[in-house]
């Protein structure tokens, strides 16, 4: 793979498209996915929301990436947004043999179970088979200032292809 001057991640052959499904409430997640995909070049990313998302959609593109932030559905705090919780627990019978998949996190460093979401969404593509290619973008606190971790998150990614 090729950086630009700007250290963008340039089109590597390996990645013809990436599918993003996501969830995010105040629009942290949403705008980590839209960094992401900004600072990617010749590559084909396509996003959806998890409350619009069907357990099929899993299985688009040569790579699926997973995203959220860290709620506390259910009581404990930790948990899945409960948008993804209600898309993975839709998805129960889903088989991801072989698919390569990436895990985003977001969370708080307010809450004792910081970011847990990303640990979730690792068990959820463990139990159904799938492959985590990179250890998982976890992005503590507000994303504003964070794009850089994201673009180099990025670019690894493309990378480890
Ligand atoms: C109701 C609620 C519960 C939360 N629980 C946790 C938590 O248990 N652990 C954590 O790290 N962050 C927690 N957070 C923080 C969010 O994960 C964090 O603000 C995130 O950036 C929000 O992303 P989003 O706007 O994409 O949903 C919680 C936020 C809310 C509103």
């Amino acid at each position: 793979m090729n950086l630009s001057a700007t250290g963008t991640a340039l089109y590597n052959p390996a990645v013809q498209t990436v599918h993003i499904i996501y969830a995010s409430t105040s629009g942290h997640t949403e705008h980590v996915v839209d960094t992401l995909i900004s600072s990617w070049k010749g590559v084909h990313a396509q996003k959806k929301r998890a409350e619009q998302a069907t357990p099929e959609d899993l299985l688009q593109g040569d790579m699926l990436i997973l995203a959220s932030s860290t709620w506390n559905t259910g009581g404990p705090e930790g948990q899945l947004n409960p948008h993804m919780h209600a898309f993975v627990a839709k998805a129960k019978d889903i088989d991801l043999k072989g698919k390569k998949v990436a895990v985003i996190g977001l969370g708080d460093s307010r809450y004792r179970y910081t970011c847990r979401a990303a640990d979730h969404l690792v068990h959820f593509v463990a139990a159904h088979k799938g492959k985590v290619i990179e250890p998982p973008l976890c992005i503590i606190n507000e994303p504003w200032d964070q794009d850089g971790i994201v673009k180099e998150w990025g670019a690894q990614l493309l990378k480890s292809l």
